[in-house]
């Protein structure tokens, strides 16, 4: 997914490069990375809100990167989106019955039958259902995130794209939200791709973890193998950045402190985009980008790095 850039002759923003991964039914695949590195807009794009640049998006083995609107109709009521700050996805001037019928409606149910199933699915994401004729600002942030969440529902989708959908939220209304999504995703079979800018927020729920830089994905596993073992030294540093819950581990922990700032994707540094802020950086590095590879036989890992790791 390629932007264009501000001004007439500026270059692209090249936001999403050459990434390819895939999510299998009903498995949760983890997307971190910092602010900037293209998650929300490959959500985006995975959910057909943004049509990509190039390169095919494939749901059920179709390609739906080129659909129409009208062709996408049936395929968007199973790739459905949770947004970061409930609040603002929200329409204000809509009661949640509103907000939770309206895709009902636009894929033609009555309006009795998308009542009903508004005050089910309510119920379902732990809401009181006699508030559905209440307003998005009459609730809670948690509140409202679960409401978010039952419209994503209400076409009873296969794949959710969440977007740091706890990122707005108070820690202590966090887990809780976490605890739904795990509990909603066994009770109806959903695939997760669960976007957030750091490991600790995914840890819990992930199968397997991409970590993107730059618009593209460095490194792509297994969780157990990425937290326990990264190869990649950027996902290394982000994992240094996550507090222990062991009180000797954390004091022992070795936190890695990144230099600078992330440079811009519509000038992404030669050779490998993390060599300005990698302690490893060799001179290869600055000529030739990496491509991602398997790291060892029989493992189902990923690592884009001239010299994975343990660094
Ligand atoms: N509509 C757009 N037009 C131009 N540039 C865009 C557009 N949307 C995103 N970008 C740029 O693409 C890059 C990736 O943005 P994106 O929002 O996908 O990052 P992100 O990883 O989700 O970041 P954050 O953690 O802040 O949400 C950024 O440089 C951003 O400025
Ligand atoms: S390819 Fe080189 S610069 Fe890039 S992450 Fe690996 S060691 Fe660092
Ligand atoms: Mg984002």
């Amino acid at each position: 997914m390629h932007f264009p850039g501000r001004g007439n002759r500026s270059a692209p923003v090249r936001a999403v490069d050459g990434v390819s991964f895939d999510v299998a039914a009903g498995e949760t695949l983890g997307l971190v990375g910092e602010s900037g590195c293209g998650k929300s807009t490959t959500g985006r794009m995975i959910v057909r809100l943004l049509e990509p640049t190039s390169g095919t998006i494939a749901y059920e083995g179709r390609d739906i990167s080129r659909l129409n609107r009208r062709e996408l109709r049936p395929v968007r009521k199973d790739l459905q989106m949770v947004f970061q700050d409930p609040h603002s996805s929200l329409n204000p001037r809509q009661t949640v019955a509103r907000v939770i019928a309206d895709p009902l409606l636009a894929h033609g149910s009555s309006e009795s039958a998308a009542r009903a199933r508004a005050v089910e699915l309510m119920d379902l994401v732990g809401l009181i259902p006699e508030h559905i004729d209440r307003y998005p600002h009459e609730f809670s942030g948690g509140q409202a995130q679960r409401i978010g969440i039952a419209r994503a529902l209400a076409l009873d989708p296969k794949l959710v794209v969440a977007d740091e959908p706890v990122s707005a939220l108070d820690v202590s209304v966090q887990a809780q939200i976490v605890n739904l999504m795990e509990r909603l995703q066994k009770e109806l079979g959903l695939a997760y791709l669960f976007i957030a800018h750091d490991l600790s927020v995914v840890k819990r729920v992930c199968d397997r973890v991409a970590v993107m830089y730059l618009g593209r994905v460095v490194e792509i596993g297994a969780k157990e193998r990425v937290y326990a073992a990264p190869a990649h030294p950027y996902t290394q540093a982000l994992l240094s950045a996550v507090p222990l819950p062991d009180p000797a581990a954390e004091r022992a922990r070795e936190r890695i402190t990144l230099l600078g700032d992330p440079p811009s994707p519509a000038s992404p540094p030669p050779g490998c985009a993390f060599h300005p802020r990698c302690a490893r950086a060799a001179a290869i590095c600055r000529v030739e980008a990496p491509i991602l590879r398997g790291v060892a036989r029989g493992e189902e890992r990923e690592v884009a790095c001239h010299f994975p790791g343990a660094g």
